[in-house]
């Protein structure tokens, strides 16, 4: 690999890292993945769909998607979350499922193409330049008219405004990790992941070949849920 190529491992984020913080991650995290599951229905996933998700973590979605569709893979570069994921795919006897250790930067789609990309809060991952570089390698995995389902924390607020609105967030951290998320966990979010403002984000998705179709914003302009055609 050329020495300018980035290292997603040692971009994914110290929690996901720490097997503390796997084990109690689906306690304090939920997902959603039945009413994803129910909206990817509506765009028409079905038991002939390929799905890859990226940034699988415990595999909450994935565990979900598996009995509504023919084949997931399921792509995380943390060890600690993959083995959390495997545990579970045999505990639900998922034989439909591929566990991958790699990154958006790194696996190598490989059989039909994806109808359906799916990635919850691992895209803020990457820095910029290199979140240009996945959004373009997951374009080419989808077939023409397949779907990204994107969430993530993406700062829809203007420059002036970062403080307040961080602040604000940040305070409503709780003070333990362990049931819910700390104000020093949403700390660390801003100050050492990549989270970026939706005006360069939306205009990258573009550029990367989607059509933006819904992009949703919560009300305090911190979290970003997006649908995106492959054009
Ligand atoms: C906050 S967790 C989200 C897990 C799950 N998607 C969810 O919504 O609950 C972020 C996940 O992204 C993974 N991750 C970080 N960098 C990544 C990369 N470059 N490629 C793939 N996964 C990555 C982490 O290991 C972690 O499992």
């Amino acid at each position: 690999m050329a020495a300018w190529f980035l290292d997603e491992l040692e971009h994914a984020g110290r929690e996901n890292l720490d097997p503390a913080h796997v084990a109690r991650y689906d306690a304090k995290e939920d997902a959603g993945g039945a009413a994803e599951v129910a909206l990817l229905k509506g765009l028409g996933l079905s038991r002939e769909s390929v799905v890859a998700e990226f940034g699988a973590g415990t595999g909450q979605f994935t565990a979900a998607v598996a009995p509504a569709c023919a084949r997931v893979i399921a792509v995380d570069v943390s060890e600690p979350m993959l083995e959390r994921l495997q545990a579970k795919v045999a505990e639900l006897d998922l034989v439909n499922v591929e566990v991958v250790q790699a990154g958006f930067l790194s696996y190598e789609h490989a059989g039909a193409p994806a109808d359906f990309v799916y990635s919850r809060y691992a895209l803020h991952h990457l820095p910029d330049f290199w979140k240009a570089v996945a959004l373009g390698r997951l374009r080419d995995m989808l077939r023409p008219g397949g779907v990204l389902r994107l969430w993530d924390v993406v700062y829809d607020f203007e420059p002036a405004d970062a403080e307040a609105r961080i602040e604000a967030w940040c305070a409503t951290g709780g003070r333990g990790a362990e049931a819910e998320w700390s104000r020093a966990e949403l700390e660390e979010h801003v100050r050492d992941e990549h989270s970026t403002f939706s005006w360069i984000l939306e205009p990258m998705l573009v550029r990367c070949g989607f059509e933006v179709a819904v992009a949703e914003h919560s009300a305090d302009r911190i979290f970003a849920k997006y649908l995106l055609r492959a054009t």
